[in-house]
């Protein structure tokens, strides 16, 4: 499976973020395109690419465009918004800010293009507070739009106006759910909100609001330019066009890897030269932390929303974490469960304490203090959060937990048996505390 550069095919071009070098690279030619069809037509052809969002859920994104409800003739609309979801906090992912670094301009003409589609005059890009440089980046691309009538009133003449704000969230996981983005975009504690109702009719300032993801608006000029038959074409039925996979962990080049949709991991590893260190790939996740792990048994399914689902997964945002024979399963688990324990916004009690109990009972068993029961406890415990938590930060937590007992009950028990991890330097005395 060969590379497939389509969103990052500026990234190797002479300093691809100055609006020069991206006009010379078909920039801005979608969004003249697109102001010379109507903004249902827009809707449309975003619709029949059956564009799905970037952002983990891989919900269809003509449809949400559609969702945004337009005043009847002689009505008066509430302003309508879209924001952008640049927060890119799920561990292992690293596609947005590479996007954003590398071709900003690419993510504002699709944004652009997505305003006068629902009937916007006005974006919001929400980046994650850490990405200094993101933010600049951003920033700086945003004025050289303005400067050159991108932005601003009578865009290219169309007689339609647009804005975009970019705004620095200050570092929350949890600030990429959508609805607690547009609370921290309010000025409020980001929580999420309870839905319905949905953005798409009760968003920012309560308004009509289109929420999408980087990579989602980033790829609708070349959809608008394209066409909608070409990009299917490029990724199997029902999950079409690429996807940038961030390959991380232990691969010989780590990195950002463009390929069609239902790219295996198999093909994957050959673009990025094998694993690191000549042991046998052990575990990875398909999409981030928050997604059911695989083995090496899932080398060949196709990473892309079906057929990861099909094979017991989730698609995420295509954050391949790899980890060997050489890496303790358990350690990897405790690592990802601090992280959400850390970062539960603390709205809902299973999520809020069981995060807490699992990262203890992980930390115990690593270090060689655990019991069989405690197995139980931790799967009990999962159990409760899936399904029960206010929003899917509780149910992405529940994934690494019960997927690693699933593959690797063994191991589990074998922390247990030989009072520590048969990996690495955590083992204790039998009975010590
Ligand atoms: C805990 C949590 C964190 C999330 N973080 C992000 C994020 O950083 N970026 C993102 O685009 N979507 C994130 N999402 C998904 C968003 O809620 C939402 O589905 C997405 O922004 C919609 O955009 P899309 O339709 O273009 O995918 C997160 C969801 C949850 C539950
Ligand atoms: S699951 Fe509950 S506590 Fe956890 S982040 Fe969501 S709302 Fe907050």
């Amino acid at each position: 499976m060969p590379l497939t550069p389509v969103l990052t095919k500026r990234f190797g071009a002479n300093q691809p973020w100055k609006i020069e070098n991206y006009e010379a690279l078909d920039g801005y030619n979608g969004l003249r395109k697109a102001l010379t069809m109507s903004p249902d037509g827009i809707i449309a052809v975003v619709k029949d690419s059956t564009l799905r969002g970037r952002g983990g859920a891989g919900f269809p994104t003509g449809m949400k465009w559609q969702f945004i409800p337009q005043a009847k003739p002689g009505e008066t609309a509430k302003p309508h918004y879209v924001v952008i979801n640049a927060d890119e906090g799920e561990p292992g992912t690293c596609r947005d800010l590479p996007l954003m670094m590398n071709d900003p301009h690419s993510m504002l003409e699709g944004i652009i293009i997505a305003c006068y589609a629902v009937r916007a005059r006005h974006a919001f890009v929400y980046i994650r507070g850490e990405a200094v440089h993101a933010i600049r980046r951003v920033t700086g691309a945003v004025r050289e739009a303005y400067a050159k009538g991108y932005l601003g009133e009578n865009v290219l003449g169309s007689g339609q106006a647009f804005d975009i704000t970019v705004h620095a969230g200050a570092g929350a996981y949890i600030c990429g759910e959508e609805t607690a983005l547009l609370d921290s975009l309010e000025g409020k504690r980001g929580q999420p909100r309870l839905k319905p109702p949905f953005p798409a009719t009760n968003g920012l300032y309560d308004a009509p609001t289109v929420v999408n993801n980087v990579g989602t608006l980033a790829s609708v000029p070349y959809i608008i330019l394209g066409g909608a038959q070409w990009y299917k074409a490029l990724g199997p039925e029902g999950s079409p066009g690429t996807s940038i996979y961030s390959l991380s962990g232990r691969i010989a080049n780590p990195g950002q890897y463009e390929a069609p949709m239902g790219t295996t991991l198999r093909e994957l590893l050959e673009l990025a030269g094998g694993m690191s260190r000549g042991k046998e790939l052990k575990f990875w996740t398909p999409g981030g932390s928050s997604t059911p792990m695989f083995t090496a048994e899932h080398l060949d399914v196709g990473l892309d929303f079906d057929a990861v689902v099909k094979a017991g997964s989730i698609n995420g945002t295509s954050a391949v974490m790899v980890f060997d024979e050489g890496d303790c399963v358990v350690r990897a688990t405790l690592k990802w469960i601090e992280f959400y324990e850390h970062e539960s916004c603390g709205k809902c009690t299973p999520c809020r304490e069981g995060n807490y109990w699992m990262a203890q009972i992980l930390e115990r068993i690593e270090h060689g203090h655990g019991t069989v029961e405690d197995i139980e406890t931790l799967l009990d415990t999962a159990g409760n959060i899936l399904g029960r938590a206010f929003c899917a930060l509780g149910d992405g937590a529940a994934s690494p937990v019960q997927s690693s007992i699933q593959y690797f009950r063994d191991e589990y028990l074998a922390h247990v048996e030989q009072h520590g991890c048969p990996f690495g330097t955590t083992r204790v005395l039998a009975g010590a505390h």
